[in-house]
């Protein structure tokens, strides 16, 4: 039997590779780890898992793909889960789970496999994933049944060569890609507890931000970032140069307190500074350059696109219908939007767009007004109508 295992290079996806050999039969583990713009070094990886007994070690760049096909798609979605958090973690496993088909094909694998607990809801989104684009093959997932302890797990990989992690290890819980990152237990465990300034990576704390505010424009065309301050930049580069704009401003950390799909309640600390301000921006562009029934039925949407992408449903019927939805809606979506960093907020101050649906004739309080303010009157007869007929019926 041959096994594809999606690998980090932590302990425990270590661990899972003389696990699948010892325990349950595995002949050969070929590992796949995905470059995601995480910023670790992805040679030690390859090597580590070569050492912990992998035959084949696969590193895969996949930060552009990563940006081009989930996050900006999410981006044209206003995607936030319970209305804050940009699915950063949950956008990735699509992909990973695809990489791991896709190896498992070319390799003639039977299964793969990958190292989450069963707590999680990064199990459903891979389990579901790799379902909708094999279903012919097996989902191995050697910690959800395991039962080993974290000091267990370092204990057995000891036993199998896996050195244990070298500094006392730390109680967080981390994942990490370009779109940012998600920290959870330890001290966090506690709802009540003011997360440590230690957990962040990517956001300074207010008290060592700029005192002066920092303005940045963002271009967008059909609802995709394209520009930064003027400047055409590739996906990659914009999302990293706004990570370092927002995160020195203190933009971009999220304290919240979410319900997974498993039904648990967890407590989790994320931060993403450029998904974060590309989603208000475009949303505000979209005020801009959409009518107001389309903006108003795509909330809708968007909470459920939110849903179904944190219930790891990204392949599925109904995700594809409503990104048809989405896309249509984007066409006009471009312009510039201007924001104002300063002291951990993102304002957006200004928007301008060739497609502005915006009329100064209409809005203005000025003598160019060109609204017809008699027509008002006729208006509200006939939209006040039911309700006051309903009134003369009703009233006590
Ligand atoms: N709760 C987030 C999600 O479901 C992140 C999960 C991974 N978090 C972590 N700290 N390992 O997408
Ligand atoms: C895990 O339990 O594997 C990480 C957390 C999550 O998937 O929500």
């Amino acid at each position: 039997k041959k096994v594809v295992l999606a690998y980090s290079g932590g302990v425990d996806t270590s661990v899972c590779i003389p696990y699948l050999k010892t325990e349950w039969g595995v002949e050969e583990v070929i590992t796949l780890a995905a470059d995601l713009g995480q910023g670790d070094e992805l040679e030690p990886i390859r090597k580590k898992a070569l050492d912990s007994g992998a035959s084949e070690s696969l590193v895969i760049d996949a930060t552009a793909g990563f940006i081009k096909d989930y996050a900006f798609p999410a981006i044209q979605a206003n995607a936030l889960y319970e209305n804050r958090y940009p699915l950063s973690t949950a956008l990735a496993r699509p992909l990973i789970a695809k990489l791991l088909v896709e190896a498992a094909e070319k390799y003639g694998a039977d299964a793969v496999a990958h190292g989450c607990t069963g707590k999680g809801n990064d199990q459903v989104r891979f389990d579901v994933s790799i379902a909708a684009l094999n279903p012919n093959l097996k989902v191995l997932a050697p910690a959800r049944e395991w039962g080993m302890s974290r000091e267990e797990t370092i204990a057995y990989g000891e036993k199998f060569g896996i050195p244990a992690p070298v500094k006392k290890s730390s109680p967080y819980s981390i994942d990490r890609n370009l779109l940012g990152r998600s920290i959870e237990a330890g001290p966090l465990e506690d709802p009540w507890t003011e997360p440590l300034e230690e957990i962040y990576a990517l956001t300074k704390a207010i008290a060592d931000t700029p005192n002066e505010p920092e303005y940045v424009e963002i271009g967008f065309e059909k609802g995709l970032p394209t520009h930064l301050n003027g400047e055409a930049l590739d996906s990659v580069a914009l999302i990293t140069r706004l990570n370092e704009l927002a995160g020195n401003h203190g933009v971009g950390r999220i304290d919240m307190l979410e319900n997974r799909l498993v039904g648990i309640k967890s407590r989790e600390i994320y931060e993403a500074p450029a998904l974060l301000v590309l989603i208000q921006a475009h949303r505000d562009l979209e005020s801009l350059t959409l009518t107001a029934d389309v903006t108003h039925y795509k909330r809708g949407i968007e909470e459920t696109y939110s849903q179904l992408v944190y219930n790891g449903l990204w392949y599925s019927p109904l995700k594809g219908a409503l990104d048809a939805f989405v896309q249509q809606t984007q066409e006009r979506v471009s312009g510039t939007v201007r924001i104002k960093l300063f002291k951990g907020n993102a304002n957006i101050v200004g928007r301008q767009s060739a497609n502005s649906l915006y009329s100064p004739d209409l809005a203005t309080y000025g003598a160019e007004d060109k609204f017809d303010h008699k027509a008002a009157e006729g208006f509200i007869y006939v939209w006040g109508l039911p309700t006051r007929v309903w009134s003369q019926q009703n009233r006590l």
